[in-house]
């Protein structure tokens, strides 16, 4: 399978944090968005299925790749284990069959948060693993406790050490896992590890975010046994090997949510394909209260929007199936431009209100205490020097730049790269006037 591939130019073009220091978007608003837009994979699905693969001795083909700075440095780090991948411009290929054991450090992790998910996989192959803590987005203090905890109580000694994480998984077996809070990534690293543990593992209050499911979907699709991902509790009996296969990865829900937002915002007309109504139900549920039109089909999502919206009173971030905090920077763009006050609360990461500050620099009315943010909607932004924070504050200010009167310029666009691909690009594609250039 891998013989005969391309050699990988996106790789090349987004290899190195470093490629992306130098650049900003030049956006100049005010032009309505119009047209269709295709979704590809999703980030969030992606990153703990690449972990997975260490889990399989064999090559897997994970189909509708997107190319993403996180997603090239998941790469990077699995070459580190002596796993081998190629891609072309729509399939990842994973090749573990030579797959050797080592240690993930620093460097690597702290490019990718979700490095961390590499953990129970080799634990559970391994017997051991040592990995530096994980990196990514200045979101909140993002701790690993719940991932750890678990391993503890599936008998796994662990030790933190001068920022590494050494785990023993000598006497790891399969048992009951009782979360204190719903996490994502806690649940899918605990999923991963009990898919090579003898017996049957219980996970209870699990996140359920559609990920999760399809990260069930994946394992099973290389000989795991997993079920009831997307319910109150996941059952893993484990298995002995898992093996190779192909997988087509889920779209991204919140590319698909911020191509909504967007037009909600700018006013337009577009067809989103790939936009699940299942995943996205939140968000259309408030969409549908602002006075924009949306039609529903089976894969895709049209939303029409001819007039100034209406505010939406009170939106809370919680996890999946309740409005995600990934779409809240975003959200807050659309609420800024409406007509009323909104009150925005985020539950679930305590730094994603950073944004704040760059979108007042645009004019934005927004009032941030805590974990609460009062948005009352002004009739303009203006454009303005901005940056990025984090991904999702990035893409809003890229929202926020479509909307105002004159050019903005949208700093820290490395930000952006981890989760959206070639965003000018989709954005022009659909009428908006952006380009990327780089810094002097
Ligand atoms: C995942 C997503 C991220 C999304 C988030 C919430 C990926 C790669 N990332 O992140 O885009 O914003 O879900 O939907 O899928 N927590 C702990 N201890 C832990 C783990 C988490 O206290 O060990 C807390 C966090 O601080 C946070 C909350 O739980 O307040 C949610 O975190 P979690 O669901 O784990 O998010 P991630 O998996 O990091």
């Amino acid at each position: 399978m891998l013989s005969n591939l391309n050699t990988n130019k996106h790789t090349k073009i987004l290899c190195s944090y470093n490629d992306f220091m130098e650049e900003k978007l030049l956006v100049y608003g005010g032009r309505k968005l119009h047209g269709s837009v295709k979704v590809d994979g999703a980030k969030n699905a992606f990153l703990p299925i690449m972990a997975g693969c260490v889990l399989c001795d064999g090559e897997i083909e994970l189909e509708n790749f997107v190319h993403l700075l996180d997603i090239e440095n998941m790469r990077e780090i699995l070459k580190t284990l002596n796993i081998k991948t190629h891609s072309n411009d729509r399939q990842l290929y994973i090749d573990t069959r030579e797959i050797q054991n080592a240690k993930i450090t620093h460097e690597r992790t702290q490019k990718v948060r979700a490095s961390i998910f590499l953990l129970g996989p080799l634990l559970a192959r391994f017997k051991r693993a040592v990995i530096a803590y994980p990196g990514g987005c200045n979101i909140g203090s993002r701790p690993i406790d719940l991932h750890l905890g678990a391993f503890k109580t599936l008998g796994a000694k662990v030790l933190e050490r001068h920022g590494y994480i050494f785990c023993d998984g000598t006497n790891l077996k399969a048992g009951n896992v009782i979360f204190d809070f719903p996490s994502v990534g806690a649940t899918e690293s605990v999923m991963m590890c009990a898919c090579l543990l003898e017996g049957e593992t219980v996970l209870k209050n699990v996140a359920k975010e559609p990920e999760i499911v399809d990260l069930q979907n994946f394992l099973n699709a290389m000989g795991a046994h997993v079920s009831g991902a997307g319910e109150d509790e996941i059952r893993v009996v484990g298995v002995k090997k898992m093996h190779g296969g192909n997988f087509h990865v889920m779209p991204d829900r919140i590319v698909a949510g911020t191509y909504l937002l967007a037009t909600a915002i700018c006013g337009g007309d577009i067809v989103v394909d790939g936009a699940i109504l299942k995943d996205n139900e939140s968000l259309v549920s408030f969409l549908k209260q602002t006075a924009c039109q949306i039609e529903v089909f089976d894969d895709k999502i049209r939303l029409k929007a001819d007039q100034r919206l209406c505010a939406i009173p009170k939106i809370e971030t919680r996890p999946f199936p309740f409005f995600p905090t990934d779409l809240q920077s975003q959200m807050m763009v659309l609420q800024a431009v409406s007509s009323g006050v909104c009150l925005l609360q985020e539950n679930v990461f305590e730094n994603r209100f950073a944004v704040a500050s760059e979108l007042k620099k645009m004019g934005a009315d927004i009032v941030v205490k805590d974990r609460t943010a009062l948005v009352r909607g002004v009739e303009k932004l203006y454009g303005a020097d901005v940056f990025a924070s984090d991904l999702r504050a990035g893409a809003s200010l890229v929202l926020a730049g479509l909307k105002a009167e004159g050019y903005a310029t949208v700093h820290n666009v490395h930000y952006i790269d981890r989760g959206y691909e070639k965003i000018e690009e989709r954005y022009k594609l659909l009428g908006a006037d952006i380009k990327r250039i780089k810094i002097e």
